[in-house]
């Protein structure tokens, strides 16, 4: 039920944020936050899938599980590195106490990526900075100039939200290398899941902070964002410009990105949220929640853009349907799961449905996304927009990616309503191309309509 046909999932039970992205040796791994046995969060490991083209996943036995002192309380998120043709994992070992809990961070390492083995040294990371409270967690390593550098999330004594990073020369050994970003509380009260990636000449620290206030104009508790800059090695300085929210929709939280073979940085997100007020629908059918498709970054005009990867183009079945439009015309076709492509040519205002009783607006330069009865409680969420040009649309069976303006802004959310309607209407025109989908996972593809 509600279960999508091209969107990683779990079998069963519960999945938050992906971890440990990586390609090894041509095969492309996405690890993840995984409790097979609950709906909820209780006994975290990490579960596995592997695939050759970021279509087809393929389940692999839980790679990491929450048995040893240091992380019998969930295996938390983390990352993947390959060092001589090893695949190491960095996680956060969670252990709870009678008032909080310990973080530390651990190693596990594989020879052929399937079959993980925890590090006799664990910890190797065992306390938090100088003032950095016990929310110490989620490192995301990477190799510069022979060195490993992982930035950490983290939260100060006066909770405002932060991120430390350490070095390494050999994955075992590391040495605290100082503050990497952090904040006056006005960006939450934790930074969780940083991620710091270069793209060309720009470098990218991406975060996810939690205990958002409402009244600073955030519209929720957790989003996730980033902030553009230039990290100094010798200096030990990340250099940057303000805080950009990443996601405008009610459901993305906790992205993980990593470099694959052909040198594109990938980016793939939990197409969840900690603090969802409402009951997932999904919950009776016994498992909760979904990753995002895979996303290529990249930097325009001091945005990190986000777009559909290519290889999404394989889904498309050949029966697609393409219309022009122009001024007072309408347009509708009844798929539910599809890609849509919409060139406008001028577009002053609008109402798209992009399927029965979900709208996306655009008004007086206000682009607006209303779930109207179907996301179970939740309705609106806007991004303020100078001009609509393009937009590039995903729905599969519960859920919507609306990439805007090639990607410089993309509301992900989940919904909870299968009627395809798919119309536009309003003062614009423009040429509109919608493919209907088609998974891989049963032989010669299948449409759920
Ligand atoms: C983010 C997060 C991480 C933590 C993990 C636990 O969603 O809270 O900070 O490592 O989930 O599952």
């Amino acid at each position: 039920m509600n279960k999508p046909i091209y969107h990683i999932t779990p079998e069963k039970g519960w999945m938050n944020d992906p971890n440990g992205l990586v390609e090894y040796n041509g095969v492309y791994h996405v690890f993840y936050q995984a409790d097979p046995e609950h709906l909820i969060n209780e006994n975290i490991g990490w579960g596995h899938k592997i695939s050759s083209d970021l279509l087809h996943w393929e389940e692999c036995q839980p790679a990491l599980l929450p048995d040893q002192s240091y992380d019998r309380d969930g295996c938390f998120t983390g990352s993947a590195v390959i060092k001589d043709d090893k695949m190491y994992l960095l996680y956060t070992g969670h252990v709870n106490q009678e008032s909080g809990y310990i973080e530390t961070q651990n190693l596990a390492v594989s020879k052929d990526g399937i079959h993980f083995e925890k590090y006799d040294g664990n910890p190797v990371i065992k306390n938090p900075p100088a003032d950095t409270t016990m929310r110490f967690r989620d490192p995301k390593i990477w190799e510069k100039n022979g060195n490993y550098y992982a930035v950490i999330g983290g939260e100060t004594e006066d909770k405002c939200g932060k991120v430390v990073y350490y070095r390494s020369r050999d994955l075992q050994e590391y040495t605290y290398c100082g503050v990497f970003a952090d904040s006056d509380g006005s960006i939450g009260n934790m930074w969780e899941c940083p991620n710091f990636v270069q793209i060309g000449n720009t470098d990218v620290l991406i975060i996810s902070p939690k205990g958002l206030e409402k009244e600073n104009g955030f519209s929720a508790s957790f989003e996730s964002g980033y902030m553009t800059g230039k990290m100094n090695y010798e200096e030990g300085m990340f250099s940057h410009a303000s805080y950009k929210k990443l996601d405008h929709g009610f459901d993305f939280y906790a992205p993980q990105s990593f470099e694959d073979e052909r040198g594109r940085r990938i980016l793939i997100g939990w197409m969840g949220i900690p603090d969802a007020d409402y009951t997932n629908p999904t919950e009776e059918a016994g498992w909760q929640h979904a990753l995002t498709i895979p996303r290529k970054l990249s930097v325009r005009d001091g945005k990190l853009i986000q777009e559909p990867i290519e290889e999404l183009k394989q889904l498309r079945s050949n029966d697609k349907a393409v219309c022009t439009f122009s001024y007072g015309q309408a347009l509708i076709m009844q798929n539910s799961i599809y890609e849509a492509v919409i060139d406008f040519k001028r577009c002053r205002e609008m109402t798209m449905t992009l399927r029965e009783g979900i709208t996306l607006s655009y008004k007086d330069n206000i682009l607006t996304l209303n779930l109207g009865v179907y996301g179970s409680g939740r309705t609106t969420r806007k991004v303020k927009l100078e001009k609509l040009e393009h937009l590039h649309i995903f729905a599969d069976t519960s859920s919507l990616e609306i990439f805007v303006n090639h990607g410089e802004e993309v509301f992900t959310t989940r919904i909870y309503n299968r009627h395809g309607r798919i119309l536009i209407n309003g003062e614009c025109s423009g040429i509109m191309t919608v493919y209907p989908l088609k998974s891989f996972e049963i032989e010669g593809g299948r449409n759920e309509e």
